[in-house]
């Protein structure tokens, strides 16, 4: 008896101590403010600044679905390569990538840095139609450079209702989610 109950101690006091970090990690994504969130690692770093304050191209230039849609996409390679085969990528990492990505025919897996869970629907059309910017909701990306796109505004259900609320939109419960 004395025996297992050593054991038992042992085995609840490792339980306490893995529980610790497992929590914590919990915590991060499932509690946290998404903008309390670390910038999300990408298969290639992209920095807008380059792009819209350096070159002054559009938002929509990129993000074509944004003024028309639920999404607002993002390009495909075919149409970074559209400048970046006349721009020099050898011994730019980021670039090489670019580059042996659409030579070899592969599709770049960006990941999400807003989600939203799968019972919200959310429309960006609306939206920009009624009159929001794109900074509204996404800050000044424009600005954001190496490593990537930082989520700035809380988007979670409270923020999206008093929004609107304090535009007049509706908010009864199938506006948002069905
Ligand atoms: C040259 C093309 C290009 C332009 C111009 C551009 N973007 Fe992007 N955008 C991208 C690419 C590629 C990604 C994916 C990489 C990333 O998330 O960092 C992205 C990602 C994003 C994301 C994150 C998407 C997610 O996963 O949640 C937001 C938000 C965004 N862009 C907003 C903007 C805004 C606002 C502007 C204008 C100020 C803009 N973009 C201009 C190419 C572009
Ligand atoms: C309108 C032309 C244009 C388009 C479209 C474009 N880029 Fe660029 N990109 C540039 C220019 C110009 C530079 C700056 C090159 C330099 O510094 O020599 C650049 C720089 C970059 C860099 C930084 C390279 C480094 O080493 O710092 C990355 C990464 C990049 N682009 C990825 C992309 C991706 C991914 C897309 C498609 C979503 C894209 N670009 C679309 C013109 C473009
Ligand atoms: C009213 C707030 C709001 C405005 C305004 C807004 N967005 Fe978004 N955006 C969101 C939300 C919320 C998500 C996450 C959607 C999801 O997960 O389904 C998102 C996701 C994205 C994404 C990644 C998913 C996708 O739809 O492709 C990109 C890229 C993006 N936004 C770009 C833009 C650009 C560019 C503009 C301006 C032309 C813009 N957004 C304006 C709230 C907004
Ligand atoms: C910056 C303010 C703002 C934020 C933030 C915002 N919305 Fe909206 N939303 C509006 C306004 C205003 C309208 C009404 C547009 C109209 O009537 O033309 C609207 C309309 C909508 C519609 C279309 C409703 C219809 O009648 O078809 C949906 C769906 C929606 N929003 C979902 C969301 C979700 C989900 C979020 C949070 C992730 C969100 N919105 C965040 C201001 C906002
Ligand atoms: C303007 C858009 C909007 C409206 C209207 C809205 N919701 Fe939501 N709801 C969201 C978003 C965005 C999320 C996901 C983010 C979050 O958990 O806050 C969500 C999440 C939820 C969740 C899941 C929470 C969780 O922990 O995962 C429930 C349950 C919910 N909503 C119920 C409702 C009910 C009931 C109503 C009507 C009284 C309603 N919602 C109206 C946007 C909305």
């Amino acid at each position: 008896m004395q025996r297992y109950f050593r054991l038992v101690l042992f085995a609840a006091v490792m339980l306490v101590v893995l529980a610790i970090p497992v929590a914590a990690v919990l915590a991060r994504s499932y509690f946290l403010a998404p903008t309390a969130q670390p910038v999300k690692a990408q298969p290639i770093q992209f920095p807008h600044q380059v792009h819209v304050q350096g070159m002054g191209l559009d938002c929509t230039f990129c993000h074509r679905g944004a003024t028309t849609s639920a999404q607002a996409t993002i390009p495909a390679l075919e149409f970074c390569m559209n400048c970046h085969k006349i721009i020099p990528w050898e011994g730019r990492p980021d670039l090489e990538r670019l580059v042996q990505a659409f030579q070899s025919g592969q599709t770049i897996q960006w990941n999400k840095v807003h989600q939203l869970p799968d019972h919200v629907h959310f429309v960006h059309a609306v939206h920009l139609n009624f009159g929001f910017q794109c900074a509204d909701c996404h800050g000044d990306v424009g600005s954001m450079g190496k490593p990537g796109v930082k989520q700035v505004r809380d988007l979670r259900m409270g923020d999206c209702l008093t929004c609107h609320q304090q535009n007049g939109a509706r908010t009864d419960c199938s506006v948002c989610h069905y």
